[in-house]
């Protein structure tokens, strides 16, 4: 794991960003993940900035989400497909055609909603890089503890405390469709972004614990290419701090040469 530790929530913002911008440069057709909540808000305003001054485009870009509540129409905005409208979508170029959620109409068995989610990401070439929060529970998506770690796109049943978590307890709908820990072990990239105390245990356990159903994040030290953005306070349970720190001193060090070339 690539752990980055950063000054604040604007550096943490500023390096997810950047990393997508860089995905998106060697791929203009790139297929991302991406996540909802508090956490990316920051980036998201990044990357419409980026469009709105610096030419970056989304046109050819397709999107997956990872979760959608069940229960709630797309004009709900409690529901994820308003938060990605209203935060990202209607403010970049992006096709709307091209950007999918795990959505669960009125019509539609909920049954049928995580295998037909598996085949449109396989039919689109898999997702490149994957954005994830992380709840203070260690879930992703929300796959809750003791999700299979095998598990794929599926209903799950939401927390107590993922649903307290949430702005609204009353209105929150209790079940939700998210992609499963193997589909986005799928991905070929991953980035986690942490920020706030309240997150601490959960990157710890996350990064350094055992690897284990009880904490769902952890199952990403299986992957070979993840990046972890963290600010101090995410950041500030870890054993290791000390070795992450003279990781990014050599990282400097090794820039710095590569520019001296
Ligand atoms: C939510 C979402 C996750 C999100 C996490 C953290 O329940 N399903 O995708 O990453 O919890 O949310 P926040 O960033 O608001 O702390």
């Amino acid at each position: 794991m690539d752990v980055n530790i950063l000054k604040d929530g604007d550096a943490v913002a500023t390096a997810g960003a950047d990393l997508l911008q860089r995905v998106l440069r060697q791929k203009p057709n790139a297929v991302f993940g991406l996540a909802t909540g508090r956490t990316p808000l920051a980036m998201y305003r990044r990357l419409v900035a980026s469009c709105r001054d610096e030419g970056l485009s989304f046109r050819k870009v397709t999107t997956f989400n990872l979760d959608e509540y069940i229960g709630l129409s797309a004009e709900d905005p409690q529901s994820y497909r308003a938060y990605m409208k209203r935060e990202l979508f209607d403010q970049i170029d992006i096709d709307p055609g091209n950007t999918f959620l795990p959505e669960c109409g009125a019509k539609t068995d909920p049954l049928d909603v995580g295998p037909a989610y598996e085949a449109l990401i396989r039919s689109r070439g898999g997702i490149d890089l994957q954005v994830l929060g992380i709840g203070r529970n260690g879930h992703i998506g929300f796959n809750e503890p003791t999700s299979s770690l095998n598990s794929r796109t599926r209903i799950k049943t939401l927390t107590r405390e993922t649903i307290a978590a949430n702005k609204d307890p009353s209105a929150q709908p209790q079940l939700a469709v998210t992609m499963g820990i193997a589909t986005i072990m799928d991905a070929r990239q991953i980035v986690l972004l942490a920020t706030g105390e309240e997150k601490a245990e959960a990157v710890k356990r996350a990064i350094e614990g055992p690897v284990s159903a009880m904490c769902p994040a952890s199952i990403l030290q299986m992957h070979e290419t993840v990046s972890v953005l963290l600010d101090e306070a995410a950041a500030s349970k870890l054993a290791l701090r000390d070795y992450y720190d003279w990781i990014a001193t050599q990282k400097k060090r090794i820039a710095a040469e590569a520019e001296g070339d």
